[in-house]
Order: C-alpha cells, then sequence, then structure tokens
C-alpha cells in the first residue's frame, strides 16, 4: 500500500518535473512568438505574446525605447522610435503575460529580456504596451550603399527633405544601413524623386547617433518640402548580398 502511494507520488512529481522543464525550455529560453497588433500595418501596435497557446498582453510598467527597439529587432521591423504605453492601441483581452520587462536594448529576442515569471503582474488592460517601428532604405542609387533616403513610418516608405541635409546626417544613415561611412550627402533629389510622404525634414545629426530618427527632427511627417528637395546619401561600405 505504501509502496504504491510512493510509486504513484514519484510518478507525480517527475511527471510535473519533466512538465516544468519542457514548459521553461520551450517559453522562456526559447522564442515565444510576438505580434503588434492594432495598427494599420505589421510594424507597430499594441505587442502580444504567444504562450501556451494563448496570445496575452504586456504591461506598460517600465516599458522604454530599450524594450521597444528589442521588439521591433526580433520583428525585423528596423529600430524603434517610440515605446508607447496606457493601451495606445486599444486594450487587449485575456492574459497579460509580461510586466516589467527590462530589456538591456541589445537582446534579440523579448524572451531574453530580463521580467518576473511569465503570467506574473499587477496590471490591468488599461496599462497594454505597444510599440512603433521604422525602418531604412537607400533607392535609386548604384547599389543598396547609395541613394534616395527613404523611412518607413506607420507601414507607409517616405522621404526625408534636404533642409540642412549634411555630412553629418549621412553619416549616420550610413551608419544605420550597414554601410560603412559617408561620402556625400548630396541635395535636392539627386538620385530622383520620392513620393508619397516625407516624413522628415531640418535634420540635425550630431554624427554619433545609432539612427537617423534620434538625431534631432521637426518631427515624424512635419515639413515644409517638395520632393524635388529629397535627400540621399553616398556611403562607403558595400551592401551585403
Ligand atoms: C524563433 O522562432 C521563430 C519561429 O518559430 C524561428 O523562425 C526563429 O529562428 C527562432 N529564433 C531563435 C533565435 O530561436
Ligand atoms: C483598434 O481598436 C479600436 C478599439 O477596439 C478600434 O476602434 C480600431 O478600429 C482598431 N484599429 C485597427 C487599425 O484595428
Ligand atoms: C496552459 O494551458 C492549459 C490548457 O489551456 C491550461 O490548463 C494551463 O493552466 C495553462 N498554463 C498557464 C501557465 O497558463
Ligand atoms: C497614443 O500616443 C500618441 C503619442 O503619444 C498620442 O498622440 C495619441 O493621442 C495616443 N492615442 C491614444 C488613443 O491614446
Amino acid at each position: 500500500m505504501f509502496l504504491l502511494f510512493g510509486i504513484l507520488l514519484l510518478f507525480c512529481l517527475v511527471d510535473c518535473y519533466v512538465n516544468c522543464i519542457i514548459m521553461e525550455l520551450c517559453c522562456f529560453l526559447g522564442n515565444y512568438s510576438i505580434r503588434l497588433v492594432n495598427d494599420t500595418n505589421d510594424c507597430s501596435g499594441r505587442v502580444e505574446i504567444l504562450y501556451n497557446g494563448t496570445w496575452g498582453t504586456v504591461c506598460d510598467d517600465d516599458w522604454d525605447m530599450n524594450d521597444a527597439a528589442v521588439v521591433c529587432r526580433q520583428l525585423g521591423c528596423g529600430t524603434a522610435v517610440s515605446a508607447r504605453g496606457s493601451a495606445n492601441f486599444s486594450q487587449g483581452s485575456g492574459q497579460i503575460w509580461l510586466d516589467d520587462v527590462g530589456c538591456s536594448g541589445s537582446e534579440s529576442l523579448l524572451a531574453q529580456c530580463s521580467h518576473p515569471s511569465i503570467g506574473t503582474h499587477n496590471c490591468g488592460h488599461h496599462e497594454d504596451a505597444g510599440v512603433v517601428c521604422l525602418d531604412i532604405r537607400l533607392v535609386r542609387g548604384f547599389d543598396s550603399c547609395c541613394g534616395r533616403v527613404e523611412i518607413r513610418y506607420n507601414g507607409q516608405w517616405g522621404t526625408v527633405c534636404d533642409d540642412n541635409w549634411d555630412m553629418n546626417d549621412a553619416a549616420v544613415v550610413c551608419r544605420q544601413s550597414q554601410c560603412g561611412s559617408a561620402i556625400s550627402a548630396p541635395h535636392g533629389a539627386a538620385f530622383s524623386q520620392g513620393s508619397g510622404s516625407i516624413w522628415l525634414d531640418d535634420v540635425e545629426c550630431s554624427g554619433s547617433e545609432g539612427a537617423l530618427t534620434q538625431c534631432s527632427h521637426s518631427g515624424l511627417g512635419k515639413h515644409n518640402c517638395k520632393h524635388g528637395e529629397d535627400a540621399g546619401v553616398v556611403c562607403s561600405g558595400k551592401p551585403n548580398l
């Protein structure tokens, strides 16, 4: 009788233990899926995480640009321009999987950032976290390391105006595009005129920024330009083919 009880107890403990380990491995170390919802594009919105078969949200306690940077990187959405809280992209429902997320900003997956155990939180959905990401590209040049500067914001590619455009600004674009240093910063739609939105104007980089949007500028979408003033860059690097 005691033996039977003992065997059952042992079996139960082992079973729990194995289950726990599988859960830890698949859900903590590995790589839960993430997505951004409730915006018009896949690269901004409310952050949601797939854990244990259920999509849930992230609380905005301690939510900042370092955390947003990791989300944008993990999704292949470029760099972060904004970390949003207070259910900026409307409230989710169901589980709140993460709280007090503390990324350093260099992690490649949100799962690698510090946080209390998944599902532990003191939040409501009115605190759901969100991000806005942005990407950059060089077009109509000789290769992907020179051309008209375009950035993606709100899911839409747009250009940069050449007012105050100089080598410091070009240096940041070249670095951000992984194209080495800047050789020149052409004005006046030297690589032909773009179309659609003009996202940046009066860009003033010091040259050491990691992304063009970290430089001072007149505000995303705020400008007094035409596409005849589209900014370009020529970088020293070769594209990674
Ligand atoms: C994370 O999971 C995705 C999809 O399941 C996979 O494509 C990717 O390679 C994984 N990344 C890492 C670092 O495990
Ligand atoms: C986001 O959610 C709000 C509230 O539920 C809804 O009114 C809005 O249409 C949603 N927007 C998008 C782009 O899904
Ligand atoms: C995982 O999902 C199962 C079945 O839906 C559920 O019984 C269990 O409580 C969930 N675990 C967690 C940690 O939410
Ligand atoms: C979302 O955040 C932006 C920028 O902080 C703000 O302008 C906007 O009003 C917010 N929208 C909602 C629905 O909270």
